[in-house]
C-alpha cells in the first residue's frame, strides 16, 4: 500500500494518538509522534506493539513487517520544526488546548503542511483560526480503536480549502478506511445521532422504564447494535459522553440535547466508565 504522505507528526499519543500513529506507519509513513509527558509516548509505543503483535499472532502481519512499522515512528516531547506533510491533533478534548497546539504546529511546519484535528466535538472552524492557514485545517475523525474501526469523519470548517479536503479524502483511503464528508457543525454526524441515543437510554434508566441490562439487550438484540448504549458509554467515558452532549446543547441551542440529570450526578461521583472501574457496570 503506497503512503500519501512520506512524513506525518502526530501530536497526542494517548488512546487516539498512538493509534493513528500506528495506521500511518503501517501505510509506510514515517511518523513523529509527539507528546508533553514522556509517561503517555512510552504507553503509547507499547500499545502499539501490543497491537501489532495480534496482528502478527493472527497471521495478518509478519513479524518483520511489524518490526518494520514500530521503526518508523520515532518519538519527540515537543513540536520542533517539522517536515511533516500532514500532522494529526489527538490532545485532550480542551478549546483552548487544541488552539495552542495549533499555533505550535502552524510555527513549526512548512506553509503547504496540511493540520487537522482528531477532535469528536470541537469546532474545526476554530481551531482553524488560531492558525495562519484555515484553508489547510480540516477534520480527521478516526474512531476508537483506530487500528480496527473503518470510518474517517473528514469535517471541513468554514475555510478549508477543496483540494485539502480531496487531499484528506485520498489520505483515508490510502490507510484503508472509509471516508465520509460532513460539515462543521456541532458533534458533526457521529456524535450528533450517537449521543443523544445514549442519552435517552440514561433517560430510560432514570425513569425506571427498563434496568440497565434491560436497556442494553433491547438495542443490542432489537436493533442489531454490537453493544448497547450503557456498556457504549461505560466504554467511550461517561465524562466524555456528557461533555460532547454540552457542545450539542449549547451548539445547537436546542432542549433535546439536554444532558440527563443521572448521567451528570454518575459523573460528578467520579464514575466514569470503564477507565474508573466504574460507570452504569462495574469493572
Ligand atoms: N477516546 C475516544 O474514543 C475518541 C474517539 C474519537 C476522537 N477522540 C478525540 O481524540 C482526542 C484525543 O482523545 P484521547 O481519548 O486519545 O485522549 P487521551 O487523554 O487518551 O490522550 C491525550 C494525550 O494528549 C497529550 N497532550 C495534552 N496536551 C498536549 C500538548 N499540548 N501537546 C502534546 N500532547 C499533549 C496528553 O499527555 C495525552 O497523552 C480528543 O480530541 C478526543 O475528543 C477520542
Amino acid at each position: 500500500m503506497a503512503a500519501v504522505y512520506d512524513n506525518v507528526a502526530v501530536v497526542g499519543a494517548g488512546t487516539m494518538g498512538n493509534g493513528i500513529a500506528q495506521v500511518f506507519a503501517a501505510a509506510g509513513s514515517t511518523v513523529e509522534l509527539v507528546d508533553v509527558d514522556r509517561g503517555a509516548l512510552d504507553r503509547g509505543l507499547a500499545t502499539i506493539e501490543k497491537s501489532l503483535a495480534r496482528f502478527v499472532a493472527k497471521e495478518q502481519l509478519s513479524a518483520d513487517d511489524a518490526a518494520a512499522i514500530k521503526g518508523r515512528i520515532r518519538t519527540s516531547q515537543k513540536i520542533a520544526k517539522s517536515d511533516a506533510q500532514l500532522a494529526v491533533e489527538a490532545v485532550a478534548e480542551r478549546v483552548d488546548v487544541k488552539r495552542a497546539v495549533f499555533q505550535g504546529l502552524d510555527r513549526a511546519c512548512g506553509p503547504e503542511t496540511i493540520l487537522a484535528t482528531n477532535t469528536s466535538s470541537i469546532s474545526i472552524t476554530t481551531i482553524a483560526a488560531a492558525t495562519q492557514r484555515p484553508d489547510r485545517v480540516i477534520g480527521m475523525h478516526f474512531m476508537n480503536p483506530v487500528p480496527l474501526m473503518k470510518l474517517v469523519e473528514v469535517i471541513r470548517g468554514q475555510e478549508t480549502s477543496d483540494e485539502t479536503c480531496a487531499a484528506v479524502v485520498a489520505c483515508a483511503e490510502a490507510l484503508g478506511k472509509v471516508p465520509v464528508e460532513a460539515q462543521d457543525y456541532p458533534g458533526f454526524v457521529s456524535n450528533r445521532v450517537l449521543m443523544p441515543m445514549i442519552n435517552e437510554a440514561v433517560f430510560c434508566l432514570m425513569e425506571g422504564v427498563s434496568t440497565r441490562e434491560g436497556i442494553d439487550t433491547v438495542m443490542k438484540l432489537g436493533m442489531n447494535h454490537p453493544m448497547g448504549p450503557l456498556t457504549l458509554a461505560d466504554f467511550i467515558g461517561l465524562d466524555v459522553c456528557l461533555a460532547i452532549l454540552q457542545v450539542l446543547h449549547e451548539g445547537l441551542g436546542d432542549p433535546k440535547y439536554r444532558p440527563c440529570p443521572l448521567l451528570r450526578r454518575m459523573v460528578a461521583a467520579g464514575h466514569l466508565g470503564r477507565k474508573s472501574g466504574q460507570g452504569f457496570y462495574r469493572y
